[in-house]
């Protein structure tokens, strides 16, 4: 790193290490004592042997089937569990990874500014903190809950300029607590050599480390033993653009509570082959069984060394081993102790592409990763690590691939996980809700943008101040109730609203503040109502997190409603406002 030093001028000298003085001092105490680069030096350079001699990391573990909870969306028992979760959901902790690049969806900005569905037109940011708000209010509006957002260099900036434009969304900012990851050194060898940036010999070329910082960072921010303090029982981990996850997190919550669990995995049915990571069961002698993700590029191995067929379905079609959602809940107490017992430090990994079969040298520098699913490595012998399953349509939803990769996924068979896939997974899973509360959704077939086929009608949009759980939902379409959705129609509902009779088939919005009660009873509603227009792919005239989808929304015609002066309402006829 030195060469040449004695000709360099003192403030480039200063710049590299000023920048290894930090790389330094933000890297974890490991749990023999060492500290900072000598640290991370010495954990690359075991992990690298390691991979050189192709040592396999589950050596000798036989893999079983986990035991977790497969939920009946709308059973009674969801319902129980929903109920019960929402008992405790004041006393969680709300956890958003968002520092990724995503750069599979090669979009500039940050994902979570990106709206999840077009005709509210929300951004991600704003729904998970209506969410937290929408907690509150139903709750007791004078227990905030906190909201931790984990930043990177690449998402820091937007991310809090986000916020700050927004006046955080509703949520005041000292209920918000941002932790921002750092990248690591890159390394350019088995040694685990530091590498110099090509365009700058005075600058570390680093990488990021991955979500598994989240866990350091609360750690060495102090705020475990200050959400502590507060009484908070859980932490609630989730992604940027998951949004239906937060459908499925308050059953999930009652399942933690109900069996004791300090780890519970959100999880949705795997196929096969699928690339997402599966939950198992680890049993090796003398040694305690680990319920933890393997990722999906290693499952089918491991399947098979523990004596199984690989990474096959069994009589259900599906594989046994459920598939991860990385969206999960800690039990503060023993995640806490389990932090402190390694001083936040996470288990890492390495994954160089070498040039040769020799395993020596590798096609660019490489870096340690961690991951946050990998928390069962550090919980202590007696935690209860489960999972809860979820059907896909209700709770998974994420954004992660460009239209290009989207077809390509689409063609495989498999979500295509564009902006525009998840949109219609929102909407659908909607229909799908007000049919289970006995609403009549019309579908339609999918039609075509940029070559993807999507069906985004009928469009139905709810906000969490609408409902939070299946159950309220439920409680919006009473018993005897009369509700038919055309399958052309968008349907945007926020706030206190309760549909007795309504024949839509056009676009209506309805917006309720706080205080505002509104009964839609004999309302037929007929109008042009909103179209999708497909996107040529060169699109110029439209912002970026528009023209990433292959369509825009054409606004021709609605009845739109919006009560703020707090009182009770019907809605009537062709969408008159009466107050009663
Ligand atoms: P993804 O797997 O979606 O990765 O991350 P990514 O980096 O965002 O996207 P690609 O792989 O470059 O396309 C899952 C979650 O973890 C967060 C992401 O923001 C997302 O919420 N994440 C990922 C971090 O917070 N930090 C990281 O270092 C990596």
């Amino acid at each position: 790193l030195f060469e040449g030093w004695e000709a360099a001028a003192t403030s480039d000298k200063r710049r590299l290490l000023t920048q290894l003085l930090e790389l330094d001092a933000r890297y974890p105490v490991d749990v023999q004592g060492r500290v900072g680069l000598e640290a991370y030096i010495a954990h690359a350079r075991e992990l690298l042997t390691g991979s050189a001699d192709n040592t396999n990391p589950f050596d000798g573990y036989v893999v079983e089937i986990p035991e977790g909870e497969r939920m009946q969306i709308g059973s009674d028992a969801f319902r129980s569990d929903e109920r019960l979760g929402m008992r405790v959901i004041q006393d969680a902790v709300f956890v958003l990874v968002a520092g990724g690049l995503g750069e599979r969806l090669g979009f500039n900005g940050i994902k979570v500014e990106l709206p999840s569905e077009t005709c509210l037109g929300e951004s991600f940011l704003a729904s998970y903190i209506s969410a937290l708000l929408a907690i509150q209010e139903m709750g007791d509006p004078s227990r905030p809950v906190p909201l931790v957002i984990m930043t990177s260099e690449d998402t820091d900036t937007r991310t809090r300029a986000l916020l700050e434009s927004n006046g955080g969304f509703g949520m005041p900012m000292e209920q918000i607590h941002i932790i921002t990851q750092a990248n690591v050194p890159a390394v350019a060898d088995n040694q685990a050599r530091l590498v110099l940036s090509a365009s700058d010999p005075f600058k570390l070329q680093t990488k990021p480390h991955g979500h598994g910082d989240v866990h350091t960072l609360l750690f060495q921010s102090g705020l475990l033993p200050r959400f502590e303090r507060e009484g908070r029982k859980y932490m609630v981990f989730f992604q940027d653009t998951n949004v239906l996850a937060f459908r499925a997190i308050p059953a999930a919550l009652g399942v933690s509570e109900r069996n004791g669990l300090a780890m519970n995995s959100l999880t949705v049915p795997r196929y096969a082959g699928e690339p997402a990571g599966a939950i198992c069961r680890l049993v090796r002698p003398a040694e305690v069984p680990l319920v933890i993700n393997v990722e999906y590029n290693q499952l089918d191995a491991l399947l098979r060394t523990s004596g199984q067929d690989g990474d096959a379905a069994d009589d259900s079609g599906k594989s046994p081993y459920p598939a991860n959602c990385n969206t999960f809940i800690l039990s503060l107490g023993p995640y806490a102790r389990a932090l402190e017992a390694t001083s936040g430090t996470m288990p890492e990994f390495v994954n160089p592409k070498y040039t040769d079969a020799s395993r020596t040298s590798f096609k660019k520098p490489t870096r340690l990763e961690c991951m946050m699913q990998d928390i069962p490595r550090l919980l202590a012998a007696g935690d209860r690590v489960g999972f809860t399953d979820f059907d896909r349509w209700f709770s998974f939803s994420p954004i992660k691939n460009s239209i290009d990769q989207a077809l390509k996924a689409h063609a495989d068979g498999v979500y295509a996980a564009s902006p525009g896939a998840a949109e219609e997974k929102v909407y659908r899973a909607n229909a799908a809700l007000l049919r289970l509360a006995g609403a009549t959704v019309e579908s339609a077939p999918p039609r075509e943008y940029l070559g993807l086929p999507l069906a985004l009608q009928p469009a139905i949009a709810m906000t969490p101040r609408f409902a939070l759980t299946v159950d309220a939902l439920i409680a919006r379409v009473p018993t005897g109730a009369s509700v038919t959705i055309s399958s052309r129609s968008t349907l945007l509902l926020d706030g206190d609203v309760t549909l007795h009779e309504l024949q839509l088939d056009g676009t209506l919005v309805v917006r309720a503040a706080r205080g505002v009660q509104v009964h839609i009873i004999g309302c037929a509603i007929h109008n042009a109502g909103w179209v999708f227009v497909p996107l040529k792919a060169d699109s110029v005239d439209v912002p970026p997190p528009i023209a990433i989808r292959g369509y825009r929304v054409s606004k021709l015609e609605a009845v739109e409603i919006e009560i703020t002066e707090p009182g009770n309402y019907q809605l009537v006829g062709n969408g008159v406002v009466r107050k009663v």
